[in-house]
């Protein structure tokens, strides 16, 4: 099964697709996660999207088609895939469409400004293999390392507010449109974001006939 999950930054994209991702065992290929890996190791990709990663803007479509392009012609995308916070402009909506790869459905996760905002402030993330807590909603063992790979948490850079306001106005004004692009092709499917990881988890299996 080939799957977008779409929504808002800290709709819970990520913490639902490493859950549909270890039971349907396919991979979870997150822009966001990708982009942050390449700034840390100084790529060339990683330089150019820097400071938009920083201020909360998108990062340019070219070197986003590309990231995506070389990720989806692995062999391990065969068997379906996941993807995370990809398409967000119909530019590379329409640059996945033109690669032929059929998309079953679209996930768009529904969740209060009010609610991301809670969610983001108290988020902690593991920089070495991207794993997602939350210190009240969803802690590592410890609250402070990587319950996978034991390194220390830590809150990622554009979750400082200002930053975060930043990444909702982006939001609304460029990735929303595509609800209307998928819905026009049949494979949007709204899910509205709960309190508990697993009763949105369920939401999920629902809306995917599982
Ligand atoms: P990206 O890393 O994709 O960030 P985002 O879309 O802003 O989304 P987040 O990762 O912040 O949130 P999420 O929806 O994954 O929520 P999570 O599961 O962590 O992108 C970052 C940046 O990269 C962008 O701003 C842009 O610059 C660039 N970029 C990426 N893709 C791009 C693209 N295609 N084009 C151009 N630029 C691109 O959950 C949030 C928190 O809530 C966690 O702490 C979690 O534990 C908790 N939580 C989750 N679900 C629940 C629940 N049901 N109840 C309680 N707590 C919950
Ligand atoms: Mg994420």
């Amino acid at each position: 099964m080939n799957i977008i999950l779409f929504g808002p930054p800290g709709a819970g994209k990520g913490t639902q697709a490493e859950i549909i991702s270890g039971k349907m065992n396919i991979p979870t290929i997150s822009t966001g996660v990708i982009i942050r890996a390449a700034i840390k190791n100084g790529t060339k990709r990683g330089l150019a999207a820097r400071s938009a990663i920083d201020s909360g803007a998108l990062v340019s479509d070219d070197i986003v088609i590309g990231i995506i392009k070389d990720r989806l012609a692995e062999p391990d995308c065969k068997k379906g895939f996941i993807l995370d916070g990809y398409p967000r402009t119909i530019p590379q909506a329409e640059a996945l469409y033109s690669l032929g790869i059929k998309i079953d459905a679209v996930l768009s996760l529904e969740v209060s400004e009010e609610t991301i905002i809670k969610r983001m402030s108290s988020r902690r993330t593991c920089a070495a293999c991207g794993a997602t807590y939350h210190t009240v909603f969803n802690p590592s063992s410890d609250n402070k390392t990587c319950d996978k790979c034991g390194t220390e948490l830590s809150m990622r850079a554009d979750d400082a507010p200002g930053v975060v306001k930043n990444r909702l106005d982006t939001y609304h004004r460029e990735t929303e449109p595509l609800k209307d692009y998928y819905t026009e092709k049949g494979i949007l499917r709204t899910i509205i974001g709960q309190d508990k990881i697993e009763d949105t988890t369920a939401l999920v299996w629902a809306a995917l006939g599982i």
